[in-house]
């Protein structure tokens, strides 16, 4: 049994981990969060007083991570600031949370020989076109679009550079777009799915031509676990599920579980320098280290998610309002 310090576990990531690792371990759990607009206590709920506790704070907080690094037997660093849109309109907190957060957690294990695991994300490797063959893989080179996905580079290049100049044992993972419970409204799937279920029509960012490579939420926990249990020191692991939609597709099909004629929604303004494709490839992973997804088919991983959505509105109700108002005032 260990004790796992996990940092922005009140997320929608790092939340559907902490209720995986709960049910599927004997490990016990911290969550560190500042509970920024995308954390969410709520999200925390019903978990084991015994084996969970919740500190609210920042990660940029050397005083206050010193502690909890020390008594924990390993990070799996979750916080981040998240969201593509946001970054392109105000990037000064991602530069704040993704670097210099990542960099205080990296100085804590530093000094106290914790074993760290990063959460990253595969826009670290830019985009690909919708002909090309390729999928991104541990070796493809670096190029990140967005402020949000140079951070996360960032993030990343701190992480490799403790590793060998200091000898930090850490893992890094680059994980596809994740679907699933807890996703806050400003994301592509939640957005739609809420949209509808409030009358709305979705909003498609220009053709709706991009693809992302969907994962569920509890494959990503699952694989993030198998990384921290077996993977090796120093080593990099791609997380994809062959997940690969276009985003109209994804729309319509949102749609059509939700009883509503498959062309009931709007193209919008598209996203400034919008990436066109993301492709996984996670044979290393698969390969290596035994790990494979569970939820293979999105229709019904997206059926369980238009539920949770429909039974959970007090829990993305109060973030619906503010969200659409920032979205109408870029035409979006
Ligand atoms: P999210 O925005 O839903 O949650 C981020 C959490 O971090 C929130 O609870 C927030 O309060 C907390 N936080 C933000 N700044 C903090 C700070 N300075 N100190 C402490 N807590 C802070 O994000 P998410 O979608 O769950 O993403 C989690 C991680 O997974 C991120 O590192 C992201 O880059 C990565 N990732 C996300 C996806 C995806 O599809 N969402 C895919 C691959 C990787
Ligand atoms: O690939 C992993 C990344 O996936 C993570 O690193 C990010 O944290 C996460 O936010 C996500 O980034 P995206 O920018 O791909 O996700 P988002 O949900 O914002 O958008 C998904 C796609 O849908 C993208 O092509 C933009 C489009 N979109 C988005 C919104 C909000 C729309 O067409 N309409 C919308 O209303």
């Amino acid at each position: 049994m260990s004790e796992l310090l996990v940092t922005g576990g009140a997320g929608f990531i790092g939340s559907n981990f902490v209720h995986y690792v709960l049910a599927n371990t004997d490990h016990t759990v911290t969550v560190l969060d500042k509970l920024s607009y995308a954390g969410n206590l709520a999200s925390l709920d019903g978990l084991p007083s015994d084996r969970f506790r919740f500190v609210k704070g920042d990660i940029a907080d050397a005083e206050l991570v010193d502690p909890l690094v020390e008594r924990s037997d390993a990070v799996v660093h979750y916080a981040a600031e998240s969201h593509n849109d946001n970054s392109l309109h105000d990037p000064r907190p991602f530069l704040d949370t993704n670097i210099i957060g990542s960099y205080t957690l990296l100085e804590a294990v530093r000094r106290h020989g914790t074993r760290f695991h990063h959460i990253s994300t595969d826009e670290v490797y830019g985009d690909l076109e919708l002909d090309d063959p390729a999928r991104f893989t541990e070796s493809t080179p670096y190029n990140p679009s967005s402020p949000y996905s140079s951070t996360k580079a960032a993030s990343d290049l701190l992480v490799r550079a403790w590793v060998r100049s200091f000898g930090v044992e850490a893992t890094i993972s680059n994980c596809s777009n994740n679907y699933g419970p807890y996703q806050h409204v400003e994301k592509f799937i939640p957005r739609q799915i809420t949209n509808v279920l409030r009358g709305e029509r979705p909003k498609l960012y220009g053709t709706g031509e991009n693809v992302r490579d969907w994962i569920h939420a509890d494959d990503h926990s699952s694989a993030v676990l198998t990384i921290l249990e077996r993977g090796a020191i120093g080593e990099t692991y791609l997380i994809g599920a062959d997940g690969e939609k276009n985003n109209r597709d994804t729309v319509e099909l949102i749609l059509e579980l939700l009883g509503q004629p498959r062309d009931a929604y709007d193209h919008v303004n598209d996203r400034p320098g919008h990436d066109m494709r993301y492709a996984i490839d996670s044979s290393k992973l698969r390969d290596e280290l035994g790990w494979a997804p569970r939820y293979a088919d999105f229709r019904s991983g997206m059926e369980s998610t238009i539920a949770w959505y429909r039974d959970n509105e007090g829990w993305w109700a109060p973030q619906k309002d503010a969200t659409e108002a920032r979205y109408r005032e870029q035409g979006q």
